[in-house]
């Protein structure tokens, strides 16, 4: 079976810094309460004209300088991100053509928080049936388009920023057994809906707007990610002990946390994005990823466990042999 790996990395977030002082301005919540139950201290925002397809073209952008590549010979464009600029045509279409990529199957994948994971094992499978060589997988979004301002449960949480890599054919492989798990019966708990007006026949608000029942999806995340960590390690023949970064989407530090403290990993070596970006959903695992590699924590040959989590409610893991190294353009 051909096997896949992953070199190259790029990240983007907007410029606007917002930090938590900007809720406190408007609304009953302060800078310390957002720190100690998320961990958050400031978050990027798109500007009006600034869409999910843009984000991920600079990201693609950082990629290419980072690693002095071309991606005109890539053949598949996976975007996972739930803000997308609009339904149709999907974003990855939109990048194909800014980026002048042709010969390229271009989709959208809606996963929530765990999209990039689920592009990452699509990517795997494409290459490992031989269709396609050389996959772009980006994770991004503009979150703060779908946030209520004015509902302090979850603005405070989100913001935007993309993150790309490219999953290539390889002779060795270094992209592992995968572990896919959902809970639709929870959609109701965490959702974003423009066209329906009801989940499982029950009523919700399709506002276009992010409603989420926070304790409830905390409640699940900790648990899911304590349940399938071990099953993800077990299809991988691996212990804990043998992972050296794991890079859990990054929601709250408290679900990072509690979720170390349940499965007692160390939580130096577990990689957030959370604190300076806050929830970039399908963007935070690669942004963890890059910063890890950037501050020269993660190194190559570094073993990692990456593991999503979000609306559906559903939750998608792999484990990985890190080969991207970061050289002096960054
Ligand atoms: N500032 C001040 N007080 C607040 C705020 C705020 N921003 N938000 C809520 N509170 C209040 C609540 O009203 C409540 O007050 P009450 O006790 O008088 O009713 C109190 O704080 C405690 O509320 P909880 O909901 O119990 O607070 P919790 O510690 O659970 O934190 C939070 C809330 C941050 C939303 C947390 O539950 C969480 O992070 N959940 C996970 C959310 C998540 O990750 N969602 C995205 C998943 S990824 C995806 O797919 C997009």
């Amino acid at each position: 079976m051909m096997g896949a790996t992953i070199k190259s990395i790029g990240i983007y977030r907007p410029e606007l810094e917002v930090t938590n002082a900007f809720f406190e301005a408007y609304l009953e919540t302060s800078d310390e309460w957002i720190r100690e139950r998320t961990g958050i201290e400031r978050r990027y925002f798109s500007s009006e004209d600034e869409y999910t397809s843009d984000l991920c073209v600079k990201a693609v952008e950082a990629l290419k300088k980072n690693h002095h590549t071309s991606v005109d010979d890539v053949d598949f464009v996976i975007v996972a991100t739930s803000t997308p600029d609009q339904i149709l045509p999907n974003v990855a279409s939109r990048v194909q053509a800014r980026l002048g990529i042709s010969n390229a199957g271009c989709i959208d994948l809606s996963a929530a928080c765990g999209g990039f994971v689920y592009g990452l094992i699509l990517a795997k499978g494409l290459i490992a049936a031989q269709t396609h060589r050389r996959i772009l997988v980006i994770g991004a979004e503009t979150l703060s388009k779908a946030i209520d301002l004015s509902d302090r449960n979850s603005c405070i949480l989100f913001g935007d920023g993309a993150g790309a890599v490219i999953v290539e054919a390889s002779s060795d492989n270094h992209v592992f057994e995968p572990l896919t798990d959902t809970d639709g019966s929870l959609g109701k708990e965490l959702f974003i809906s423009h066209l329906s007006q009801t989940v499982d026949g029950e009523p919700i608000l399709g506002d276009g707007k992010m409603h989420q029942n926070g304790r409830a999806v905390f409640r699940w995340a900790v648990s899911t990610l304590v349940k399938n960590i071990p099953v993800l390690l077990e299809k991988n023949k691996m212990t804990l002990e043998q992972v050296d970064y794991l890079i859990p989407h990054s929601a709250n530090i408290r679900i990072l946390e509690a979720v170390c403290k349940n499965l007692d990993f160390p939580m130096e070596r577990c990689m957030e994005s959370v604190r300076s970006y806050g929830n970039t959903s399908a963007a935070s695992i690669p942004i963890a990823w890059y910063n890890g590699l950037a501050s020269g924590k993660i190194k190559q040959n570094d073993q990692l466990l990456l593991i999503g989590f979000g609306g559906g409610l559903t939750c998608a893991g792999i484990c990985l042999e890190n080969k991207i190294v970061l050289g002096e353009a960054d």
